[in-house]
């Protein structure tokens, strides 16, 4: 269903209309209930959207677009176990991942509850993460595990490898873990260079098993067990396992399927995390901060389904989307975690949403006539001060950006957490309100500087805070992102759980890899034509 052409798009072109003269600084002198009555909670976390460019009227507004599309019955479909993501046919059931204190949960296609699989894959990652924890589990040498290393690109590798700088302070600082991703042999061979091959536990992860990247990362790692072991090709046993949906070619690589851990289509790689491709953070940080980490997962799902629109999260969150992508044109969203350990979160979360909405073609087959997925950016806090903020506060774009921070840190150590929360707040406050040029007088600015020193303000922003990063809050976390982005594909009319989009790119690759090794005629453009030329010659 084309969303602009219901009433309530009309509505919200309208409000956008009446909202020009706006001011936050005003909204907020009329109004000293604004904050309370614009603060939610759930899962652990709490959102503070008042300082965003809306009135009570605007939010009901969004929720009433969020009604004409469905939302509230679409997700009830994703839930129960619907093909919802049709052009692949499948279920998408990530959130059975994690209803681990629920009944059945049926995949509608097959009639089957998936559950009991779910339970079963869990059982087997934690007896695994025990044997290796307690040094039960040996190299082909004797020895016990030291490094873990995850093998996989994508959603086979932005979640697990966020997550273990994530829940670091909960990890088994004895076990070193690496992510090797990029096909760039440099990620391989830095990743390796101080590990030892006997001490070295490698996890393939590949929902196909057919990525170029990840297979050609695993084929290298391979080749560097053999070496150290004069080639006996029963060392791969104990220094490889995989974690994929395709046992066959699980087996044609050489790894024996009793050491894979299987998943399901109906989990996208984007929304994997909580999946046996979590099985690095789990050997990291044990089997029961993991379930605490799936119980944070369930608690936002729970709230997500439970709670009217007026106080639900992900959906409040998604709605301050649309309102910034669809009616003032904000092109991107910053993320900006105020906490070291969430460092990567902004990258994870570039899969999710862009791999999930970046689409431009509507559910019916049609070209989309309005804006879809926004970019996603950011850096951890401070760091981003020093670096992108100035176009925040005085640049010409509109950025909407949503703080994270947690009121405990797990390193209280002297001033830090307070200058830290201190920027924390002090951020939202200048981007809200500003400084006026009268303001800027007042301190005796000379008056060629005064426009300079000047501060808009009116820049959104949404503040998300929790008493302390654990498990349960970071599920929480990702989970509340995970439906925020569903609740958009869903306003979208989008098809959010596939990515035909990354396929063009690899095919073509496939294509040229034959063409830089060889001197057969090219016959792509000009310019493609060039560089290929280029790179063969540079590589005779
Ligand atoms: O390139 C896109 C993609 O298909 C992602 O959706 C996926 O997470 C990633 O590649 C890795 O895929 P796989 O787990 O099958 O190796």
């Amino acid at each position: 269903m084309n969303p602009t052409t219901t009433p309530e798009w009309a509505a919200l072109a309208q409000e956008r209309e009446a909202m020009r003269g706006f001011s936050l600084r005003k909204a907020f002198a009329d109004d000293p209930a604004r904050a309370s009555s614009m603060t939610i909670e759930g899962a652990g976390w709490t959102l503070d959207y008042s300082k965003h460019l809306v009135t009570a009227g605007t939010m009901e507004k969004l929720r009433a677009l969020a009604r004409a599309c469905k939302v509230e019955e679409k997700a009830a479909a994703m839930f129960s176990g619907e093909h919802i993501n049709e052009t692949e046919d499948r279920a998408v059931l990530h959130v059975a991942l994690r209803a681990l204190s629920g009944g059945a949960v049926v995949d509608k296609g097959t009639g089957k509850d998936v559950m009991p699989g779910v339970r079963a894959v869990l059982d087997k990652m934690a007896a695994f993460a025990r044997a290796v924890r307690s040094g039960e589990w040996k190299g082909f040498s004797g020895k016990r595990v030291r490094n873990v290393v995850n093998i996989g690109i994508g959603g086979s590798d932005l979640g697990p490898c966020m997550a273990s700088i994530a829940l670091a302070p909960f990890s088994d600082r004895s076990i070193k873990l690496g992510f090797v991703s990029n096909v760039d042999a440099t990620h391989f061979a830095e990743t390796v260079r101080d590990m030892d091959p006997e001490e070295t536990l490698f996890l393939v992860a590949s929902k196909t098993f057919t990525t170029l990247e990840t297979m050609d990362n695993a084929n290298t790692a391979r080749e560097w067990i053999l070496q150290r072991y004069d080639g006996n090709p029963a060392a791969v046993a104990k220094h490889f396992v995989a974690i994929s949906t395709a046992a066959d070619e699980v087996a044609k690589f050489g790894i024996d399927t009793a050491n894979m851990f299987g998943f399901w289509n109906w989990v996208g790689g984007r929304y994997s995390l909580p999946s046996a491709i979590g099985l690095s953070l789990m050997i990291s940080i044990g089997p029961e901060a993991f379930l605490e980490m799936l119980s944070g997962y369930e608690a936002m799902d729970r709230h997500f389904r439970a709670a009217p629109l007026e106080k639900n999260l992900p959906a409040t969150m998604a709605l301050l989307g649309i309102w910034y992508n669809n009616f003032f044109g904000a092109e991107s969203l910053a993320v900006l975690p105020y906490d070291q350990y969430l460092s990567r979160f902004p990258a994870y979360l570039q899969q999710l949403d862009m791999e999930s909405n970046g689409k431009s073609t509507a559910k019916d087959g049609s070209r989309v006539t309005w804006q879809t997925g926004p970019i996603v950016w950011g850096e951890p806090g401070t760091n981003g001060q020093h670096a992108f903020y100035q176009l925040l506060h005085q640049g010409t774009k509109l950025v909407p950006a949503d703080f994270i921070g947690f009121l405990r840190s797990h390193n209280p150590i002297g001033v830090h957490h307070v200058h830290l929360m201190a920027n924390f707040f002090a951020q939202t406050e200048a981007l809200a309100f500003g400084k006026t040029a009268d303001e800027v007088r007042a301190e005796g600015t000379p008056e060629a500087l005064v426009p300079h020193k000047t501060f808009e303000g009116n820049r959104p922003t949404s503040t998300l805070v929790a008493e302390k990063l654990t498990p349960a809050t970071f599920g929480a976390l990702v989970a509340l992102y995970e439906h925020k982005v569903f609740v958009q594909g869903a306003i979208w009319d989008v098809f959010s759980f596939d990515q035909w989009g990354v396929q063009l790119g690899k095919v073509l690759a496939k294509k040229i890899i034959p063409e830089l090794t060889s001197a057969t005629p090219l016959a792509h453009d000009s310019s493609t034509n060039a560089l290929i030329e280029r790179f063969r010659a540079a590589n005779r």
